[in-house]
């Protein structure tokens, strides 16, 4: 039968719309597609693959944990899932550990555990959940309400309710909304879907002071930051303000569905038996390419590979911004990088991306005014030199086919 992307139209739910091209075959930071059309991966399955395509670690951790055992449930425990949860205990401020199986996952469980645990210590009055506009956590109906664009939540009828949105690297909006009322406060450390935005430290420390003040639990969803994409294994170790819950999926299975979150005895014991569950979390086979991942990115090796990378890779949007001035602004935090277009190229994002894919680079989009990089945390500095080249192409490409605006 032959496998093409019209299959997708007949078959799938359109809820997608992915590329023409269909990537049959994967190795470190390259993709090659049914025709073998060759591409370098700036996406890294928007920052899931952190060790590339078929990282020897992972896929040896896979082949192996694959003669053993697969699936138990969770009416059994298993050593792979035990193991990565004593990694991510010794390796982070959390005691106890919950998997899931993504991040949207992950984070149903943390508000579901902060309501609980505010319903417990301090009564039913207390279940406001405050989160941050263009904030993005994920697409259950709980989730995408706290998340911070309406666009994604309206149209699904009833939503859940007490949850409110301040505004993202603004004190004084979270103070107008926190209250003996608040029983969490869900941030990002650095908004991704919203459009690679970091938190300031001002931002990160007086959300942890306003938390403190109103017992509320400071939530970090670090499924997009988390497992090394920033240069530190997670975040918040760079912001130096510990959170009460941190949830992680994504590049946690480098590729491998699975999410977790992590939290504090005292905080978990709320969860008892029955409250909360899934029939595949902490499944074998996902638990043991996690530890290969987690144990093969917090080295000083990998995380220091990243500040260097990103380096490489900011130098290079600078060498492209002063041939083709299109960017305004290049941020983000270690490989997880947002290239900004100026007024000229507004709405424009996507166009790049595509005309990238055509010239034999993959990049991601963050809204319609952000290229967004997200790349393996191990791509070789030629990949990265390379990449660029294409995509320099792609840039010039846009800029050609873009009017010049009138003075
Ligand atoms: C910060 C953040 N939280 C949650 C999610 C949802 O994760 P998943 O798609 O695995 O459910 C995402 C996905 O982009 C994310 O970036």
């Amino acid at each position: 039968m032959v496998v093409s992307r019209s299959l997708f139209d007949e078959v799938m739910v359109p809820n997608y719309a992915p590329a023409q091209i269909i990537p049959v075959k994967g190795q470190g930071s390259k993709l090659w597609d049914q025709a073998g059309k060759e591409y370098i991966d700036f996406a890294g399955g928007i920052a899931v693959n952190c060790l590339g395509h078929c990282h020897p670690a992972l896929v040896s951790a896979l082949k192996e944990q694959a003669d053993k055992l697969w699936h138990l449930s969770n009416v059994l425990t298993n050593e792979p899932a035990l193991l990565l949860a004593k990694a991510l205990v010794d390796t982070t401020f959390a005691e106890k550990v919950y998997f899931a199986n993504s991040g949207a996952e992950a984070n149903e469980a943390a508000l579901k555990l902060a309501r609980r645990y505010a319903k417990d210590k301090y009564g039913e009055h207390k279940d406001q959940i405050i989160s941050f506009k263009q904030g993005f956590h994920g697409r259950t109906f709980f989730t995408v309400t706290v998340g911070g664009q309406p666009a994604y939540s309206d149209g699904f009828g009833p939503k859940p309710e007490g949850i409110e949105h301040a505004e993202f690297n603004n004190l004084d909006s979270l103070k107008a909304l926190i209250s003996a009322n608040t029983c969490a406060v869900m941030v990002e450390p650095m908004q991704g879907e919203g459009g690679v935005v970091p938190a300031t430290n001002e931002f990160i420390r007086g959300v942890r002071e306003l938390c403190d003040k109103h017992n509320a639990l400071l939530i970090f969803d670090e499924v997009q930051t988390g497992v090394g994409r920033t240069g530190e294994l997670y975040a918040y170790m760079a912001y130096g303000v510990t959170p009460d819950i941190l949830t992680t999926a994504k590049a946690l299975g480098g590729g491998f569905p699975i999410g977790a979150m992590l939290t504090t005895t005292e905080i978990a014991k709320h969860l008892v038996v029955g409250t909360h569950g899934s029939t595949y979390g902490g499944n074998p086979l996902a638990c043991a390419v996690a530890l290969a991942a987690v144990d093969t990115v917090n080295t000083p090796a990998v995380l220091n590979g990243v500040h260097s990378k990103a380096a490489l890779f900011k130098q290079e949007l600078q060498r492209i911004n002063d041939k083709y001035p299109i960017f305004s602004e290049v941020r983000g935090m270690g490989l997880l990088i947002g290239a900004v277009l100026n007024a000229d190229y507004a709405g424009k994002a996507r166009d790049i991306m595509l005309a990238g894919a055509e010239h034999g680079v993959m990049t991601l989009v963050a809204g319609m005014n952000v290229v967004r990089f997200a790349p393996s945390l191990v791509i070789p500095d030629a990949d990265i030199i390379e990449g660029m080249a294409r995509f320099e192409q792609a840039i010039a490409q846009v800029v050609a086919a873009t009017p010049a605006k009138q003075a």
